[in-house]
């Protein structure tokens, strides 16, 4: 566990200045949850047999006879919360949170028993849009920083049954194998093979070269929400690798997982995880509830980090986005203009009537909402609609749009 001396704040502080400031770009609100929680919490969450509950989470029973953890991590605070405070109920919820998390790991360069992640939480969207937007966060993170080299893997585990089916075929695969197995890897072949295709053993990484692959397990529909991600990530211009044998340390996950990698860091390679846990909400007791998120190494990302100078805008007008095309390359196009520009903005992730997306505009405290579709598309303008005051509607050229923004929305509508 590390002190943090005066010396080395300052660089924190632009991190965090910079990290808060990319959740609220995407319309993100602030979450924060205790360090401390009921150890049961951790264990049903992120799953018995992983290497964080079996071995690293720091844990004590109270006066009160109540076992309790130190948070090894925020995504299971984060569902309890939502549940306890019935946040999810018809609600989608977007969330970001900064603070320490603890794990009892072998200390070295890079991995710390106390560190501190960034965090991103997104609750109700079932659709592609909402991955693609998560992914988008994490870039303009790297690019606000200056932070380059660091890579992209992105991979679908499908649903359960998806799952289960590919566990199976895997197993049979490593069975096979099985004398060449090391102690570690035959350990899980029963309990966790998933598992296996992280091992850092040259020769099981061998063996798994010719092990099936994941994304043929996934039923038409699976596959057709990763590869909506991997055609709005191309048009976003945002590259990344299908690695077939990404799989996760925790067993929340479900469908899509994507990690960013660096080189530069020695055997402490990830910045920052993430994916889709749609299970997670239903399995703590709430109602069923799509959700995805990732979380930064806040010490990673400094290490990485060229010190520049961040400049952050400071005025708090949001704009949301509204896209009546199911297409929605053009509104992506528009939003990262705008947030290149300066300005806050928030997309309507996932498909519904034009008369649902105003509502949920309204909603969400914009200022304005701007509405585009085919007709938009087909004139190059925007409908830029107001939504305090007299709710009046004008068209801009898209050309215009962003010193539309800056005369209007900076100015005061
Ligand atoms: P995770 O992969 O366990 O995921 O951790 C996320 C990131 O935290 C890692 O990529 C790494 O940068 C950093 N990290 C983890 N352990 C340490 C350590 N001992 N020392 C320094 N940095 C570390 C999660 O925690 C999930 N909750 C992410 C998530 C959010 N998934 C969905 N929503």
């Amino acid at each position: 566990m590390n002190d943090l001396l005066p010396t080395e704040l300052a660089a924190w502080h632009r991190v965090e200045s910079t990290l808060r400031e990319s959740g609220w770009q995407y319309g993100y609100q602030e979450i924060r949850t205790p360090m401390l929680e009921k150890t049961a919490l951790f264990k049903q969450s992120i799953g018995e047999q992983t290497d964080i509950v079996e071995k690293e989470m720091y844990t004590f029973v109270d006066s009160g006879e109540e076992s309790l953890s130190l948070r090894p991590e925020a995504t299971a605070s984060t569902v309890r919360a939502c549940i306890q405070h019935g946040m999810l109920h018809n609600q989608q919820q977007r969330f970001w949170y900064m603070g320490p998390m603890f794990r009892r790991e072998r200390p070295q360069k890079g991995r710390y028993r106390q560190f501190h992640q960034f965090g991103i939480e997104a609750f109700g969207w079932q659709g592609p849009d909402i991955d693609s937007e998560i992914i988008r966060i994490g870039e303009r993170i790297w690019h606000t920083l200056g932070v380059t080299g660091v890579d992209l893997e992105i991979n679908s585990l499908g649903s359960s049954e998806s799952r289960l089916a590919y566990r199976n075929a895997l197993k049979a695969y490593l069975q096979d194998h099985v004398n060449q197995l090391d102690e570690d890897s035959l350990r899980r072949l029963d309990r966790n093979p998933l598992r296996i295709l992280d091992s850092k053993n040259p020769q099981t990484q061998e063996i798994l070269v010719r092990a099936p692959d994941i994304i043929q397990f996934l039923s038409s529909s699976e596959r057709a929400h990763f590869d909506e991600i991997c055609k709005s990530l191309e048009s976003s211009r945002v590259n990344y690798r299908v690695n077939p044998k990404l799989v996760r340390g925790l067993d929340y996950y479900t469908s899509t997982v994507f990690e960013w990698t660096t080189n530069q860091l020695g055997a402490q390679a990830a910045v920052c995880a993430g994916g889709r846990y749609d299970s997670l909400v239903e399995n703590r007791g709430g109602k069923f509830t799509p959700a995805i998120g990732f979380a930064m190494g806040m010490e990673r990302l400094i290490e990485l980090v060229k010190l520049q100078d961040v400049s952050n805008s400071d005025h708090s007008n949001l704009i949301y986005v509204i896209d009546t095309n199911p297409d929605r390359a053009r509104s992506i196009r528009l939003s990262e203009q705008l947030r290149d520009a300066g300005f806050h903005v928030q997309d309507h992730c996932g498909e519904s009537k034009l008369k649902n997306q105003l509502k949920r505009a309204d909603q969400s405290g914009a200022a304005i909402a701007l509405i585009t579709g085919e007709q938009e598309l087909a004139d190059d303008i925007v409908q830029v609609k107001t939504l305090r005051g007299d709710g009046g509607q004008e068209k801009v050229p898209a050309s215009q749009l962003v010193e539309w923004c800056r005369n209007n929305l900076l100015r005061g509508l």
